[in-house]
């Protein structure tokens, strides 16, 4: 699997998460990235894909990382948070806090990556797109409209660069 772009190594990651090599393919994405590749930027909230707060993306589709197996991703291009600046999402994470968009932040790597997988889909989303996309991810804080506020500055802008 690549993560942000890079291979995995494995062995690495096995010898940090204190398993044998074999035994990856069985730990949950979410633990491969956070204990295993020291990418902590997804968060466990639920562990039972109800909150969204480990939201990562696996070939393009925002996934819940705790339902995930590493051994169901060994050929998959995984984008995490981290990455997210590297793969043209800064204006997204700008948007955000320009907005105020996040309080506690605890969801906001999980929204972020919600959010980043819509833009790519669907360039110019509308309310509903947003909701829809935000479906999964959970925010005891913000109220969401901001979340809105800061999509809709962000697909303006890309529309606007692209013309
Ligand atoms: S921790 Fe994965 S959905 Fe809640
Ligand atoms: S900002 Fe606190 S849970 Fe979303």
């Amino acid at each position: 699997m690549r993560v942000n772009g890079q291979s995995v190594d494995l062995a690495a990651a096995a010898d940090a998460l204190g398993v044998k090599v074999d035994e990856v393919a069985g730990t949950r994405l979410l633990d491969v990235l956070r204990d295993g590749l020291g990418l902590t930027g997804a968060k466990e909230g639920c562990g039972m894909g109800e909150c969204g707060s480990c939201t990562v993306l696996v070939d393009g589709r925002a996934v819940c990382s705790c339902l995930v197996l590493q051994g169901q991703v060994t050929d998959a291009d995984v984008e995490t948070v981290e990455g997210l600046a590297d793969r043209g999402g800064a204006d997204l994470q700008e948007a955000f806090v320009r907005r105020q968009a996040v309080q506690c932040g605890y969801c906001i790597p999980g929204v972020l990556m919600s959010c980043a997988a819509l833009l790519e889909r669907v360039p110019e989303p509308t309310d509903d797109d947003i909701r829809g996309a935000l479906d999964g991810n959970l925010c005891r804080c913000t109220g969401y409209n901001r979340f809105h506020d800061a999509v809709h500055d962000v697909a303006r802008g890309r529309c606007a660069g692209a013309s």
